[in-house]
């Protein structure tokens, strides 16, 4: 375990913030080229401990992967049927995200007997959510009382199912359709509240036919995925501390490039925006493999309360615990409902977040399914931010000690490299320049 990190409020954020490439989409990049015929060039790929547990994973399976350095990677794809079962468990780490597209995918390997397992985190996370559709389908899947390890015996012939989302849950969604490549005709997931569509996006631009309307993602079965690039968008959870950081020091002003913009992944700025945040969206454009990006510029500006409704939660579920930050000093009462997934992530979430946040001076409380806030107009107290292992909010304690009146201490610094492993220094070198 490394030393706690100290972080000093600090004056104006100003320039450029360079984000890492989006995590989910670099897990799909692996996980997608892995099935496709031939290479898949991958730029942009977003290195941190989450999605390096998946380059090892696909190694594990049988798939070359050569690292180029600076996010380029090439995947050799050995077809959707080809890969085989390392001697062990596959090892997910930290990685839910890895765990259930995983699951979908070896369920539709035509022979082997596939485990998977992680650190003790997720082997306390819910994976029948997963195991029960895929198990509809015709998948021979256990888990064990409802947790990882999870053990999938391949060589069924799946069935496409019409599958009504129980949870609002883009990784459900994901290991179904991903399952349903091979099923014996389409396979339809309802979802009331929509989720990322990265996968989707991915898998049509690898050739796959999937269709979305009014809330039915259909995916018919292939004989083979393609696909000659792709590049990976910055990711917006990431990018969500900055912004949060620049809206809430006064005359800050920032610049980022790149940022991911797909469906599902913009609720930040649309209640941000809504709360008074000054959040330009500029340079829309959209890469090879389908993905929304844009650059950004955020400025300070003061924000006011407000209501988030759990329709908008899958829009911002990443992001919650730096909104919370934002609500504790905002000018009113925030109610943040419909959040109950939060008890599901790398820590239980709705806890965390508050305890955290009371820890530096927010006025937080958790309610059934979200939190009531209090919020207070002022540079927080500071203090010491315990992450539980969880890295959104050890990032959420060093935003907080940005604006802070006598900095916060964050313990576990390096559980931030789930996600964010350059996050650090980026703080670092932005403060540092303010210094000099
Ligand atoms: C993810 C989906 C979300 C999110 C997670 C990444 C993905 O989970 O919290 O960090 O890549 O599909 P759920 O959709 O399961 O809530």
């Amino acid at each position: 375990m490394s030393a706690p990190w100290f972080v000093a409020g600090t004056g104006p954020l100003v320039g450029e913030f360079v984000v890492n490439g989006d995590k989910s989409v670099s897990h799909r990049a692996l996980l997608i080229g892995a099935l496709c015929d031939g290479p898949v060039e991958v730029e942009g790929w977003g290195e941190s401990a989450d999605t390096r547990a998946t380059l090892e994973a696909v190694r594990a399976l049988g798939v070359t992967v050569e690292e180029h350095g600076f996010g380029r990677l090439t995947v050799h794809g050995v077809g959707l049927t080809g890969l085989r079962p390392p001697v062990g468990a596959i090892d997910v780490h930290n990685a839910g995200t890895l765990m259930r597209l995983l699951s979908g995918i070896v369920a539709m390997q035509t022979s082997g007997t596939f485990s998977l397992d992680g650190d003790a985190s997720i082997r306390t996370r819910p994976m029948e959510r997963v195991a029960g559709p895929l198990r509809a389908m015709g998948a021979d899947i256990e888990t064990t009382a409802g947790c990882p390890p999870i053990v999938v015996q391949a060589g069924q012939q799946l069935r496409g199912i019409e599958h009504v989302m129980e949870v609002s849950s883009a990784q459900v969604k994901s290991a179904i359709l991903l399952a349903g490549l091979r099923a014996d005709g389409p396979t339809t997931v309802i979802e009331e509240i929509p989720t990322r569509d990265h996968t989707e996006r991915m898998l049509r631009a690898a050739g796959a036919t999937v269709h979305t309307t009014g809330g039915r993602v259909v995916i018919n079965p292939v004989e083979r995925l393609q696909l000659e690039r792709v590049e990976v968008p910055g990711d917006m959870s990431s990018a969500a501390f900055a912004i949060v950081a620049a809206t809430l020091i006064p005359e800050s002003r920032i610049f980022l490039r790149g940022v991911g913009m797909g469906a599902g992944r913009t609720g930040l700025l649309e209640v941000l925006e809504r709360m008074g945040g000054r959040i330009a969206v500029f340079n829309r454009r959209t890469t090879d493999a389908g993905e929304p990006v844009a650059d950004l510029e955020v400025a300070h500006a003061e924000l006011s309360a407000t209501s988030i409704r759990p329709e908008e939660i899958p829009g911002l579920v990443d992001e919650l615990p730096i909104l919370a930050l934002a609500a504790c000093v905002a000018h009113g009462r925030t109610r943040v409902r419909g959040a109950g997934e939060l008890r599901v992530k790398e820590s239980d979430r709705l806890q965390s977040v508050c305890e955290a946040l009371r820890g530096v001076g927010g006025h937080i409380e958790v309610k059934d399914d979200g939190w009531f806030i209090r919020g207070v107009p002022t540079r927080l107290r500071g203090g010491l931010v315990e992450p539980h292992g969880d890295h959104r909010i050890a990032m959420l304690g060093a935003i907080a000690g940005l604006y802070s009146e006598q900095g916060v201490t964050i313990n576990e610094p390096e559980t931030i490299a789930v996600s964010f492993p350059g996050f650090r220094e980026l703080i670092e070198a932005a403060t540092a320049v303010r210094r000099s």
